[in-house]
């Protein structure tokens, strides 16, 4: 694998695996590498010839109180599973200026309306963050094919927009969640929980199957997520929304809905917040 920390590096780089045919596929990450990130680039590997992840801890989607600074950084370990997966290139820029040259000029990509509703609304300016970034990254790799998790759904769906409108040639790829054997999605923030805490995330997910449950049983939708609220607060943990919307994650009203949905929730384990979903 050829590691680039410098866009000097990185350019070099692409040019040389330019003059190879075959499609190149990104998977942009923040590091801290699990088998949700592998399952993309096995995903990746499937669907191109080439393939290059980025590793880079985004400063702009970190709220004033969140955990820009303690966000795990495991470079090392992230080398050897992106080399034993057969990642092509590694692009792990050495500061955030070989990202963002003029970073005190930055002018962030807004993520409007639903950009502010769900993660939004708890996390203001975290996906204006999130599509300035991706689209820097876009710009400087230019793939064939990006891809991204399940889990992050919203994420998922605004760089959508996005790249619908910037990146026209680009195809974008959702890999499933992949979770633990108790139904944990995988995450990097799973590694700020104890043994206990981990125990409790677990009811999160159980929470979203009794609710897809209880909506084919035409139980009415208020119900459900009123039920859902109850018992996270039970097994202790604080749910920040727990909703159901349509694919495009319109708000859907009734339980009368017969197009493809997903219920999509956020809770707090003590200062952890996890999200995690379920499409049906
Ligand atoms: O999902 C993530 O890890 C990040 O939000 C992303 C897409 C790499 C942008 O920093």
């Amino acid at each position: 694998m050829i590691i680039a920390r410098t866009r000097k590096d990185l350019n070099k780089t692409l040019q040389f695996f330019s003059q190879e045919p075959g499609k190149l596929a990104l998977i942009p990450t923040m590091g801290n590498l699990h088998d949700g990130h592998l399952s993309l680039i096995k995903l990746a590997k499937l669907n191109a010839k080439k393939t290059i992840t980025t590793i880079f801890v985004n400063p702009l989607q970190f709220g004033k109180n969140e955990d820009y600074y303690k966000y795990p950084r495991t470079e090392e370990t992230d080398i050897q599973k992106l080399t034993k997966e057969k990642c092509d290139i590694l692009f792990i820029p050495k500061n955030k200026n070989e990202v963002f040259p003029e970073y005190e000029k930055l002018k962030q990509i807004e993520a409007g309306k639903l950009g502010n509703e769900l993660c939004g609304k708890i996390r203001p300016g975290h996906f204006n963050g999130v599509l300035t970034v991706v689209n820097k990254i876009f710009e400087i790799i230019r793939p064939d094919i990006a891809i991204f998790g399940a889990k992050d759904y919203q994420q998922q769906i605004l760089i959508k927009h996005m790249a619908k409108n910037l990146h026209p040639y680009l195809s974008l790829l959702k890999a499933p969640i992949i979770r633990s054997k108790n139904g944990v999605a995988l995450s990097s923030r799973n590694n700020y929980l104890s043994k206990t805490e981990i125990t409790l995330a677990s009811n999160l997910f159980k929470c979203l199957e009794n609710s897809v449950k209880s909506y084919k049983k035409n139980v009415l939708l208020h119900e459900i997520i009123d039920n859902a609220k109850k018992f996270l607060i039970a097994k202790n943990l604080d749910p920040d929304y727990f909703e159901l919307r349509d694919s495009k994650l319109n708000i859907i009203k009734d339980s009368s809905f017969n197009g493809k949905k997903i219920f999509l929730s956020s809770v707090k384990i003590n200062n952890t917040r996890l999200i995690d979903n379920i499409e049906f």
